[in-house]
């Protein structure tokens, strides 16, 4: 995009920009910043151009809480003993870190089963796997998502097929599913053998769609869904855990997530037949006679079925489970802090909302969700729209709404704040389905929101104050009003 964004630089007047803080195309959430505690805000920078004076945001959006010193005695000690493999303990009866993980995990989410994996995207396949998802079969999907879930529908020999993402929910639309769902059932019966069809509902950032609406699809049509929590950790629906409302649901403890162990992941459920066989899907070899909570039921089955279950060997180790044991107990302290943060961060954005006194107005747009009285959310990003359109009702043509919208991720990240749009090509964590063309699946549904959204990273964020959240919100209305000026004369322009 940068060849686009130089062709169109001169015709929109983007302003040049001398004050970047740090090569911000090396990372799209913004560059490693090894320096942190040198981070003070604000810091004021000089315009060269208009020598009007800047305010920049210092600190670093991808340095992490650092982990606590009781978990790291922890480690050290687990370090000593050497025994970091899950089935590798010293006694039958004395469980691992991972066993307690997992009994820790299914308690905060109230789900019956839990097994830690390596990472979500593999809990993800392994979910599949467990509801005997291969290939020849078909996953619906939400349009809008991160590249590892169409990846781990991928990995099953599964056929993607996305479900439209729109802008006014930032998640599914239920009528498209409801549709794609009658289209896709009616092509995977007509096979021989049928094909299997399942949901692989994807919070994406966290967003919760129509539960109700979706709850009433996946009862209407007896559907298997599988939840995809990878920032959903800590969030509830009417009270019950988001994971523990359709078949299995799946977690992510990596970096960039609620709790951090470096890599990891939980699969939890109520059924027996699904942990039976994640259980042996996930590496167990005859060891899941140890997994402290199967019932001997639990165990007679799995031993029945051992031999036909392959294991794929995506189990989580002692070290990760330590991290995670040591961050569950905060949770719910820490998802309260996120929350506090964003409302203040979404208020000051939207009041402030910008439009010109010229020809084009610039808009931002956010998820009214807060308001939501049935989610409780946990909010580890901010998603908004920039709409840019003419005064006179005209619309901007599309190249041009793609080059403000280029100028204005990168204005903000030249001031400090870490930025994705995804409307641009893949870079750095984010792509969008239009990258996946090895599923060859579309949804042009959701290209109206994807083309103008901006999505800011604030995971690791929960020790900082509040001015910090003004700040950022503040440079977003600058650079909101910045883009509005410059399109400005560009539309006057004959
Ligand atoms: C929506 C979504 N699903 C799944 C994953 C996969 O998580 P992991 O990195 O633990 O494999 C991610 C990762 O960020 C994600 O954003």
């Amino acid at each position: 995009m940068t060849g686009s964004f130089d062709s169109f630089g001169s015709f929109i007047g983007a302003r040049p920009r001398s004050r970047h803080l740090g090569d911000s195309d090396s990372e799209d959430w913004g560059a490693f910043d090894d320096d942190a505690t040198s981070a003070q805000n604000p810091i004021v920078v000089e315009d060269a151009e208009s020598s009007s004076t800047e305010v920049c945001f210092k600190k670093d959006f991808t340095q992490p809480d650092p982990i606590s010193e009781t978990c790291r005695d922890h480690i050290l000690h687990l370090l000593t003993t050497g025994r970091l493999f899950r089935y590798q303990t010293q006694t039958a009866e004395h469980g691992s870190a991972v066993d307690e993980a997992e009994a820790a995990i299914a308690r905060y989410t109230g789900a019956r089963y839990a097994v830690g994996v390596n990472s979500c995207g593999c809990g993800l396949f392994l979910a599949l796997k467990s509801l005997h998802v291969g290939p020849g079969d078909f996953v619906l999907t939400n349009a809008w998502t991160l590249a590892p879930v169409p990846g781990a529908v991928a990995h099953t020999g599964a056929q993607v097929v996305l479900v439209d993402c729109l802008r006014d929910t930032h998640s599914i639309c239920v009528a498209d599913l409801e549709r794609k769902w009658l289209e896709t059932v009616a092509q995977a019966s007509a096979q021989q053998p049928p094909r299997r069809v399942v949901l692989l509902m994807s919070y994406m950032r966290g967003v919760v769609p129509d539960m109700e609406a979706v709850l009433n699809f996946v009862k209407r049509h007896n559907v298997d869904m599988v939840e995809d929590c990878a920032h959903t950790l800590g969030v509830r629906w009417r009270g019950r855990m988001l994971g523990t409302l359709g078949a299995v649901g799946v977690y992510s403890t990596q970096t960039n997530k609620i709790i951090n162990s470096g890599e990891g992941g939980f699969i939890v459920t109520n059924r027996d037949d699904i942990i039976e066989r994640a259980v042996i899907h996930s590496g167990s070899y005859g060891h899941f006679k140890a997994h402290k909570m199967l019932s001997s039921a639990n165990i007679d089955r799995m031993s029945a079925l051992y031999q036909q279950v392959p294991n794929f060997s995506m189990r989580m180790h002692n070290v990760a489970a330590t991290l995670v044991l040591s961050q569950i107990c905060s949770l719910d302290d820490k998802i309260a802090v996120f929350n506090k943060h964003l409302d203040l961060l979404k208020q000051d954005v939207v009041a402030n909302h910008v439009s010109s006194s010229g020809d084009v107005l610039v808009r931002i747009e956010t998820l009214e969700d807060s308001d939501r009285g049935d989610v409780s959310n946990a909010h580890t990003s901010f998603q908004f729209n920039v709409l840019v359109s003419r005064r006179d009702n005209g619309s901007v043509p599309k190249q041009e709404e793609a080059a403000m919208l280029l100028a204005f991720s990168e204005a903000l990240k030249g001031r400090g704040v870490s930025n994705a749009w995804f409307g641009s090509d893949w870079t750095g964590f984010t792509s969008t389905y239009k990258h996946w063309k090895y599923t060859n699946a579309s949804s042009e549904g959701t290209d109206e929101f994807l083309d103008t959204l901006i999505d800011i990273p604030l995971y690791h964020t929960a020790s900082w104050s509040d001015e910090d959240f003004l700040l950022i919100a503040r440079i977003i209305n600058e650079e909101a009003l910045a883009l509005a000026n410059t399109v400005l004369s560009v539309i006057k322009t004959p």
